[in-house]
């Protein structure tokens, strides 16, 4: 458990959200289709399914979401009385470029994000948002197969660009890629790479490793790119990375479940923060690569772009840890992107995440040792199903997540960890990735909608949304 509640003078307190787990409005005013608008619905027991040419058989959760497209004033207003620093947030790129290759942007796309922006400014929160969160445009998706072409570095730096000039005067701290790393597992090919995996489950049936690294090599390319541009026209913006943490100790003491836990760090955790801040590949990949047949097709100048690029801050994701062993064969435990193996010393949420508030202590401690650059938690929550009585939400099973959590990037802070925000993921209620339902709740706002699409879309405040309010208003003293 914590000891302490301390936090930086100035700590960004918010909550996090992605453009196509809430804004619905899926085709209108001139937006185009995303990789997550042809996600079909699933649950715990039934895998979503990529389903491109639309299937009347099939539920598309992104289509209406939860109606941010026409809540966001109320949904921001109750931010601002929750007292939120920041917000972090992504735009969504087919509303901006329809087919992500057009010459000239979609003008309602653009005037519906200033708009959000000028609402965050009226209560003076800082947004953060994520350039491409798992929504990359269908048509590139199709035309390309996803990130494995080059070609689409020069679509997504001509948006990035275009979005960073528009909204730079009211957006200091820009993410370039969501979870980048989702691309060193097999679950991250449509996600992250957006190859489209056509009406079949979203785990590819072949080893897809060759391409998903080139994939993400060229997103490292892209990130740097635009970081640099960033860098060289607005010296006041941040430029992050960001990633899935995904914390994974050894089963045992064994040293060889100690070495494996350390390659899967490398790969899974360290490679793209390693390229991303430090600027080169690193050394341990080359073997990877060797071992795994991957042979990534880079051109001369790459290295140069990548070293020129590098980001100023780091992003992650928080949600559990898992363990793992190369001795002993263990009951599997479940997460979102990336499984493991069961922790007898943990316990998990409904959905088999295992709940783990010392690991982020842990975790925040390891980036800062290695990368000295300042830290945002910009998604840590608790996935749960939630009961209304009588208009509220009792929500105590989340607040105690929040609250060891929190707690525990306190401690952190305390060992010395320059950790910048803090933003809640789901802060309302929106559709969950890896299961596209509603009943997967996050927030500390309810909406009032449905797996089965019924519901009237209010908004109510949970127990939590009261209990963080008061977080913040007293700087994370009462916890
Ligand atoms: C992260 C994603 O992987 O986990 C979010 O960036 C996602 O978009 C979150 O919603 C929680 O996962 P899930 O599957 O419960 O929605």
């Amino acid at each position: 458990r914590y000891k302490t509640t301390a936090f930086p003078k100035g700590f960004l307190w918010g909550g996090a959200t992605s453009a196509s787990q809430i804004e619905g409005s899926w085709n209108t005013d001139g937006k185009g289709i995303s990789i997550a608008d042809v996600l079909t619905k699933g649950s715990k027991t039934t895998e979503r399914v990529c389903s491109s040419n639309l299937n009347k058989k099939y539920e598309y959760p992104s289509h209406d979401a939860i109606r941010f497209y026409d809540y966001y004033k109320e949904d921001i207003k109750l931010f601002a009385e929750a007292g939120f620093k920041c917000y972090r947030m992504s735009i969504s790129w087919t509303r901006i470029f329809p087919n992500g290759d057009e010459e000239e942007a979609n003008k309602e796309g653009i005037e519906f994000y200033r708009n959000i922006f000028e609402e965050c400014r009226n209560y003076n929160i800082e947004p953060i948002v994520t350039i491409s969160h798992y929504e990359m445009p269908l048509y590139l998706s199709k035309k390309y197969n996803g990130w494995t072409d080059r070609k689409v570095i020069d679509c997504y730096v001509k948006y990035a660009k275009y979005i960073i000039d528009k909204f730079h005067s009211y957006v200091k701290y820009w993410i370039t890629f969501n979870e980048i790393n989702c691309l060193t597992i097999p679950l991250g090919t449509v996600y992250g790479g957006g190859m489209l995996l056509d009406e079949k489950a979203l785990l590819p049936e072949k080893n897809n490793a060759e391409e998903r690294f080139q994939c993400l090599h060229h997103q490292f390319l892209a990130s740097a790119v635009v970081s640099q541009y960033t860098h060289e026209e607005y010296s006041d913006i941040k430029i992050g990375c960001m990633i899935a943490y995904y914390c994974t100790y050894p089963y045992s003491c064994h040293p060889e479940d100690m070495l494996l836990a350390q390659k899967h760090h490398q790969v899974h955790n360290l490679f793209c923060l390693d390229v991303q801040i430090k600027g080169k590949y690193p050394s341990y990949i080359d073997r990877y690569f060797k071992e795994n047949g991957i042979k990534v097709k880079v051109d001369k100048s790459d290295k140069d772009i990548l070293k020129k690029g590098t980001v100023d801050f780091c992003g992650i994701s928080y949600y559990f840890s898992n363990c793992i062993s190369a001795t002993t064969s263990l009951e599997p435990a479940m997460g979102n992107l990336m499984k493991g193996s069961k922790n007898p010393y943990l316990k998990n949420s409904e959905w088999g995440w295992q709940i783990d508030p010392v690991g982020l202590r842990y975790t925040l401690n390891d980036i800062y040792d290695r990368y000295n650059v300042p830290i945002m938690v910009l998604e840590n929550g608790l996935g749960a199903r939630d009961t209304i009585e009588q208009n509220s939400v009792h929500d105590e099973y989340r607040i105690e997540y929040l609250r060891e959590h929190i707690g525990s990037i306190s401690e952190a802070y305390n060992d010395g960890v320059d950790v910048i925000a803090y933003t809640i993921w789901g802060c309302i209620d929106l559709i969950s990735v890896s299961t596209g339902e509603m009943s997967k709740r996050y927030g500390i706002i309810y909406v009032d909608k449905n797996d089965d699409d019924t519901g009237t879309y209010k908004r109510i405040k949970k127990d939590s949304f009261y209990w963080y309010k008061n977080v913040i208003v007293s700087n994370g003293e009462h916890l």
